[in-house]
């Protein structure tokens, strides 16, 4: 005992291991540890692409400093945050966009209905991006996946049920090139097929078959654009995963495939829970190879979901990782085109705490930290569920870009799938959070997010259930991942399901976004190329306007077009925008109150193209440029195209160009400043145009240069 005491007095005064450790990673960017032990203790990371060794000591003039203690039995992190200070990040909240004051916890939860405020929601994000006053900025991740306090009311801390976790700061001058820097640690998301970035529609459920093929006529007979059908749950035999229920969808590769022939894609659901009966070939099979999630006893543990008592696959093992992508092989042959993995925090019913228990035992790989408790796997159950179903729908189509859906995620799961923000519900506040949602998990390393459009618990306030879909819709089919979803016995909640005016503003509101898939694609591929966000906050117009700072109605998309929508019912909240000349413009139905103004940036050129009904209709033959000139009357701007499909990308199957226009005089002088890649521009037979549109300057004539003929002359 006195041994002992002496120990630690003499660790606390003099011991260098208690000393706190910072380590440069990268430029600009330093992981600080509690202590040396802390350091050589540091578990995997979960949410990083690859180990980031030390390359050197930390700067000495390195701006943000880091403090560790242990209090009330929690590891605690806590950074300074200068005054004026604005705070984002922290993944998929709710409530306002801008951080400063909030307090979330992280841990994987099944959220109904939420409302704010939400101490968690499905996905876990323990990360901060800090906005100085100035517009310099830092980025902090606190790498732990236990259950972690997330606590902005004055300062930036991490206060975690585990033990001491290293901390991540990354320095830059912008929140831009943070969120970049974040990209490199966390790597970027893999390139979406085309089809993903169409519209998808979805409910709780579409069934029997023939109520599926009627919506997906609905679609085409209206002329209302879309990629995507979806399957929910009850397209099962009784919620068994990887069946189908043999009255209600007795030929799935039947309805694939004739869906394939009007231009769309599916998307069917698979759940983690995996009904305990002995038969079901998933459970057998999954039982012989002991895959399942074990109690502290070693006994399997079982939990209630959709099919009643379920059993839960490891996914924290390889051999169950591996045995659980090759269910998808017979699944996927139907011709299925995407996986929809949800309830995967995993969702528990019946129980208080809405998961398993916390001490259940997980067998983890050795290179990811090894057997422990659920608390300690808790928030990467999902993602590690998603990783090893995009790598089993991988093995089955590997000349096809896997698209995957999932609820449940950790930071750097973007790696392995898109995200939807969970069961919101069908209000006000509810559309209003759609948008600040989004921007967070934007700038939380999550590109491809969406809500459900129209909202999925409930139908929407009494006598204003139209309105709120066609204004949900108007903004929705802006947002990344663009899906109308609603919940089991609610109303109908297809674009034509609350009359014609509503149908006509949903007609708007996709094709807009048709108009502006080239626009759209490209912005995937930056996403892909280097982490930007899709759709950014308008304070990234210009960071120094402290007004722009809480603005979380109106954003950007990518960096030359900003969304105004009118979220609150009367229309009466007018966001706050960026004070530069950015050009309103329409496509000829800026006169709908439902949908969003919008407006280019001055010195852009938008790519957009041709009305469709789902993104393979047509080829990119007429091109048209949107283009605003600023003050020097010269404009720039990138279209990325490729086969939208497949992995020829990446060894040069594709097409970037480089457009710029310049005022001379009168005329306006459209040349093509670069090409690279080496795919050949998909025209197809018909004539090749690119036309002009400049928003800000409309009368002035446009003249080509040889660039463009040349480029317009391409086989
Ligand atoms: C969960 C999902 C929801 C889905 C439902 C049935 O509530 O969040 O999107 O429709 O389960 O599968």
């Amino acid at each position: 005992m006195i041994r002992l005491s002496c120990a630690v007095l003499l660790f606390a005064l003099a011991c260098p291991t208690r000393a706190q450790v910072s380590e440069s990673i990268e430029e600009g960017i330093v992981r600080f540890h509690a202590s040396a032990a802390a350091a050589s203790a540091m578990p995997p990371s979960f949410a990083l692409v690859r180990p980031f060794p030390a390359v050197g000591p930390a700067p000495e003039n390195f701006p943000v400093s880091v403090s560790f203690a242990r209090e009330g039995g929690k590891s605690v992190a806590t950074v300074a945050v200068p005054p004026g200070t604005s705070l984002y990040g922290t993944g998929c909240v709710t409530g306002p966009f801008l951080r400063n004051g909030q307090s979330v916890v992280t841990w994987n939860t099944d959220a109904y209905g939420y409302a704010y405020p939400a101490a968690s929601l499905y996905q876990s994000h323990p990360w901060v991006l800090a906005v100085r006053p100035n517009g310099s900025a830092f980025g902090v991740l606190a790498d732990t996946t236990w259950r972690t306090t997330i606590d902005l009311t004055s300062q930036i801390s991490f206060a975690s049920d585990g033990p001491e976790f290293p901390v991540t700061v990354i320095e830059r001058d912008s929140p831009l090139e943070v969120v970049r820097a974040l990209a490199v640690l966390t790597g970027t998301m893999e390139m979406p097929p085309k089809w993903a970035i169409g519209y998808h529609q979805c409910r709780y459920s579409y069934y029997p078959e023939a109520r599926v093929r009627e919506v997906a006529r609905g679609f085409r007979e209206r002329q209302i654009p879309c990629d995507v059908i979806w399957m929910d749950i009850d397209y099962m035999r009784g919620f068994r995963c990887f069946t189908f229920d043999p009255q209600h969808f007795p030929d799935p590769r039947r309805l694939n495939g004739d869906l394939h022939g009007q231009g769309f894609h599916t998307v069917w659901m698979i759940d983690p829970g995996i009904k305990a009966e002995p038969g079901y070939f998933v459970y057998d099979q999954g039982t012989a190879l002991d895959a399942w999630v074990k109690r502290a006893d070693g006994s399997v543990y079982q939990g209630e979901v959709w099919p009643g008592m379920c059993v839960f696959p490891d996914f924290l093992r390889r051999e169950t990782r591996e045995w659980w992508g090759t269910l998808y092989r017979d699944f996927m042959a139907t011709g299925i085109d995407g996986v929809w993995n949800d309830m995967n925090e995993p969702a528990v019913f019946n129980v208080q705490s809405k998961t398993m228990p916390e001490d259940n035992i997980h067998r983890a790989d050795p290179e990811l930290g090894g057997p422990g408790p659920h608390a300690r796997y808790h928030n990467v159950y999902g993602m590690m569920m998603v990783k090893a179903s995009r790598d089993g729908v991988m093995a089955v189509n590997p000349d096809k870009r896997p698209f995957v859906l999932t609820r449940a995620n950790y930071i750097g799961g973007h790696r392995y799938s898109a995200m939807w923000t969970g069961d919101n519900t069908a209000d006000w506040p509810h559309l209003e959070e759609s948008v600040s949602m989004v921007l967070n998990m934007g700038l939380s390393g999550q590109p491809f997010a969406g809500p459900d459009i129209g909202g999925f618990a409930g139908n929407g306030p009494s006598g204003q259930e139209g309105v709120l879909f066609a204004r949900w819709m108007g903004v929705g089919a802006l947002l990344p991942f663009s899906r109308g979803h609603t919940g089991k016995g609610n109303i109908d909640k297809e674009p034509w399901a609350f009359g014609p005016e509503v149908e006509a503003t949903c007609r708007q509101a996709l094709e807009r976004r048709y108009r502006l898939l080239p626009y759209l694609y490209t912005l995937f591929h930056f996403a892909h190329a280097d982490g930007s966000p899709i759709v950014r906050p308008v304070f990234f117009a210009d960071p120094l306007d402290p007004a722009l700072r809480s603005e979380d109605d109106a954003f950007l998309l990518g960096n030359a077009i900003l969304v105004s929508p009118r979220l609150v019912p009367d229309r009466s909240r007018v966001p706050v925008l960026p004070k530069a000349n950015w050009a309103k413009f329409d496509f000829g139905d800026g006169a709908n109150p439902d949908l969003p103004e919008l407006f280019i940036r001055p010195g852009a050129i938008v790519p957009t193209g041709p009305v469709m009904q789902h993104v393979n209709e047509k080829s990119l033959t007429d091109l048209t440029l949107l283009v605003c000139l600023d003050d020097k009357g010269e404009a720039k701007g990138v279209l990325y195209e490729d086969a939208g499909d497949g992995w020829g990308f990446r060894n040069g199957e594709y097409l970037k160009t480089a457009f710029h226009i310049r005022r001379v005089d009168d005329l306006l002088l459209l040349r093509i400043a670069a090409t690279e890649g080496r795919m050949r521009r998909p025209w197809g037979d018909s004539p090749r145009t690119i036309s002009v549109r400049v928003v800000n300057a409309p009368g002035l004539r446009v003249v080509q240069d040889e660039s463009v003929t040349a480029y317009l002359a391409q086989q």
